[in-house]
């Protein structure tokens, strides 16, 4: 394949929500060693999901130990109630559930004033039509392939098409917003996603309980979505 047809390199982001809690800047520091392109940081409230997680306190506390980006990604009823506070801890983008917004483009725009990139979410069960009147607003849109709320869950395949479907709609793209795949991506299941259109791989267990440890991890998925290393 020549340099000109070569796709845009696929990012990978860590979910923290797979890292050892007891040893989290030791383990945001290795995302950094392991070539990681980005942090995913899943805050759960236990109303949208049935788990809770943790906000924006722990995400200033981790925020000075790495430059990559974090992308904040909020499973959380009326996450719009947040947006500054996690623009004053250090969130480079914050996506929030289609399914928990009433006035999502109101939450989108708040997002953006408060200096950050503005992500959607959809769970598996919504269409990606609910975004019509609002794709070329957001900076990202984020596929979830698991149904939200806990990692270590298998890849829902049903979603390829939609990731595909949102990847065809070009005029998006070419603002050069993300197509974001999340839940289930190991390295058997991130070749089909690359294949169908994502710019941003999400991986939790894949690679925090890779047995050879995160930049194994990392570099697994990384073989597995490019073997030639290009
Ligand atoms: C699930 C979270 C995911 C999760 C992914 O609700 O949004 O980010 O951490 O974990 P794995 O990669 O283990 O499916
Ligand atoms: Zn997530």
């Amino acid at each position: 394949m020549t340099a000109e047809r070569r796709k845009p390199q696929v990012r990978i982001a860590a979910s923290l929500l797979a890292a050892d809690f007891s040893q989290l800047g030791r383990d945001v520091k290795s995302l950094n060693d392991g070539g990681c392109d980005e942090v995913h940081f899943d805050v759960m409230d236990g109303h949208f999901v049935p788990n809770i997680t943790f906000g924006a306190p722990v995400l200033e506390w981790i925020r000075p130990l790495t430059s990559l980006p974090i992308d904040v990604h909020m499973m959380v009823q009326e996450p719009g109630r947040f947006v500054e506070d996690f623009a004053r801890c250090g969130a480079d983008y914050f996506t929030v559930h289609a399914e928990a917004c009433a006035h999502l483009h109101a939450t989108v725009q708040s997002i953006k004033a408060a200096g950050m990139k503005a992500g959607v979410a959809l769970n598996p069960a919504t269409p990606a039509s609910v975004l019509d009147e609002i794709l070329p607003d957001i900076d990202r849109v984020l596929v979830m392939t698991v149904n939200p709320g806990r990692g270590g869950q298998q890849f829902i395949k049903g979603q390829l098409a939609k990731i595909a479907s949102l990847a065809e709609r070009l005029p998006w793209r070419a603002t050069g917003a993300d197509l974001v795949v999340d839940g289930g991506v190991k390295t058997d299941t991130a070749p089909g996603c690359v294949e169908a259109g994502a710019s941003v791989l999400v991986s939790g267990t894949g690679i925090f309980n890779h047995p050879d440890g995160v930049i194994a991890g990392i570099a697994a998925l990384r073989e597995a979505i490019d073997p030639s290393g290009a």
